[in-house]
């Protein structure tokens, strides 16, 4: 149900009728429920324009406007504002009507075909906590999408080539005369160590790693051979972890950089031969007067430098082209840390410039921001070395599973590995995407293990009450539908709340935000705690009717939490 759509039409042709077009619309919910659930902050601005009295144009939008199906009380409060209170009668039908329906009445929006650019770590090192945002958020936001109808293409960008990988070569065929590929790769971290040392101390061994430079970037076949093994070692690493995150991504997703390689020369000739590239003290460079300095000097953007070499940034137009022209998207999102803004800002710029993205496309960078820990400096280990994630997965399936025995001791529950792994996991998902990710956020195991306040076990155990509700009456969860007669105020926040899923999920999709939909889910589950205490459904004077109305409303509860969760990648328990 999209209210805030249903409204904004309302509205529109409400003040259309005063004779005002294309008037912004502004919408909000309500702060506290004697303001119903939402406002109209229109009239203030109508008033500037209009040169009346704020109170008056309130007085005349409320006289215009159509709500009469679905609002019982309408008023003007404070300078002009609009309050509206949903009936009971419409919100009790809404609900009905999602509770009947197995989308939850959710409609596919105009399908687009959107690339979704996520997790893409760089294969030179194993993937460590500084992945984890990127793949976590960016695959809630796939998983959103599609519920939406979107097609989405995943496109794991992965740093698969680069100078880095002739010391990387060098030191693999070494290793390879007394072992396999796959055990001198078994641990990246280590491996990639060994051969920086080796390079920074050991005679000869630096000419060496360029030579391998030279002979990956001409194609020599045995040394692409070599690459092929470590690429392929690298990215069933990742993998594991992806499985671990249960993260939707595959090996069929993987367009790493080294895919664009054949069209990095030719792209650069394009650009010079339209004038749109120039060489600038030996490099190929595209200056971009737009984002000029505060002395007035164009930004630079190089795409070859004065050896030869292509850049991050000469594969990442050839991504834009290839997203556009080849795969037919008409949005990208991108999820990297904040420190990439400027680049992509570039990009966008540059590729706009040489007409590789039609002006339609959406072309959006999602910055995201640093994970610290609890002293607020970047998350490390005690050492001082980068946390690799399968070591925090691990750290978070032995919390959970002992956060379980302590809370309900010798339970099945305590004992059952799948348990505590559901909730570890889910935990360390839900504290990442529950902050708005352009902030540094804190690690804190205790917050995000806790059992109260906005944290993933929290909703998971709303989620299991319900559950257990059900089993007491006996009655099966998926098929409860009934006549829905909201009444009291703890079921009419409830019903709003339930109805708010479809703008919350939009907005989401828009604004590639989960955390707005981790405050929806958390507000949805405490409404239900309040409507839990105060309208009883299992007691004896419970009429038949309120009974199976509230059960109602309970199944679409938790139906939305596990819909909601899902999307987030985490999973509800029957138990916990
Ligand atoms: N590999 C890069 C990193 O770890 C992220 C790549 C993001 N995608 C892109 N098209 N540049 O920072």
């Amino acid at each position: 149900m999209l209210i805030q759509a249903i409204l904004a039409q309302r509205f529109t042709l409400a003040v259309a009728s005063l004779g005002v077009e294309n008037a912004p619309i502004p919408l909000s919910k309500s702060t506290r429920p004697e303001f119903g659930e939402y406002q109209f902050n229109g009239a203030m601005a109508l008033a500037k324009q209009l040169k009346k009295k704020p109170r008056d144009i309130a007085e005349d939008i409320l006289q215009a406007v159509e709500l009469s199906d679905i609002a019982d009380k309408c008023e003007i409060a404070g300078p002009g504002f609009i309050n509206i209170h949903l009936s009971k009668k419409w919100v009790s039908q809404q609900v009905q009507s999602a509770s009947a329906d197995e989308r939850l009445n959710i409609k596919l929006a105009p399908a687009r075909r959107v690339v979704v650019d996520y997790s893409s770590p760089n294969l030179a090192k194993e993937m460590h906590v500084g992945h984890l945002r990127s793949t976590i958020i960016g695959d809630a936001v796939v998983k959103v999408l599609e519920f939406l109808g979107h097609t989405v293409i995943r496109q794991n960008h992965m740093g698969d080539w680069g100078t880095q990988f002739g010391m990387l070569l060098a030191h693999l065929s070494d290793q390879l005369d007394q072992t396999q590929a796959s055990a001198a790769l078994s641990d990246l971290e280590d491996f990639y160590r060994a051969a920086k040392v080796r390079f920074d101390n050991e005679e000869g061994f630096a000419d060496r790693a360029r030579e391998y430079v030279v002979r990956l970037q001409s194609s020599d076949p045995d040394c692409l051979r070599l690459w092929e093994q470590f690429i392929d070692i690298s990215i069933t690493h990742s993998e594991e972890v992806y499985k671990q995150l249960q993260v939707s991504l595959s090996r069929n997703d993987v367009m790493g950089e080294s895919a664009y390689n054949p069209d990095l020369p030719v792209l650069v000739e394009d650009l010079m031969t339209r004038g749109i590239a120039v060489v600038d003290q030996g490099a190929t460079v595209v200056f971009l007067p737009e984002m000029a300095d505060k002395e007035g000097n164009p930004a630079v953007y190089i795409i070859q430098k004065s050896g030869g070499g292509f850049l991050y940034a000469t594969t990442d137009l050839a991504a834009v082209r290839y997203r556009c022209e080849q795969l037919k998207a008409d949005r990208t999102l991108i999820f990297t840390d904040a420190r990439q803004a400027l680049h992509f800002k570039q990009t966008e710029l540059v590729s706009r410039k040489a007409g590789y993205m039609p002006e339609a496309h959406s072309y959006q960078h999602c910055p995201f921001g640093m994970m610290l820990g609890k002293d607020g400096k970047p998350f490390k280990t005690r050492t001082g070395g980068t946390i690799k994630l399968a070591d925090l997965l691990a750290e978070a399936k032995e919390r959970a599973g002992k956060l379980v025995a302590t809370r309900n001791p010798g339970s099945p529950a305590s004992k059952d590995p799948k348990i505590a792994l559901t909730i570890g996991i889910g935990a360390v998902k839900y504290a990442d995407l529950s902050k708005n990710r352009t902030t540094d956020y804190i690690f804190d195991w205790d917050t995000m293990l806790s059992f109260e306040g906005n944290t993933a076990p929290y909703l998971q155990y709303a989620f299991t009450r319900i559950r257990s509700i059900f089993r007491k009456a006996d009655v099966d969860m998926a098929s409860q539908q009934s006549e829905v007669n909201v009444e009291n105020a703890s079921e009419h926040s409830l019903a709003v709340k339930l109805l708010q899923f479809e703008d919350t999920l939009l907005a989401v999709g828009n604004e590639a935000t989960p955390h707005l939909l981790c405050t929806y889910l958390y507000e949805l589950a405490s409404l239900f705690m309040k409507f839990y205490e105060a309208s009883p459904m299992l007691k004896a004077d419970v009429d038949e009717m309120t009974k199976q109305s509230r059960l109602t409303l309970s199944a679409l509860t938790a139906r939305t939490l596990k819909s909601g969760l899902e999307m987030l990648g985490i999973e509800t328990l029957e138990h916990m």
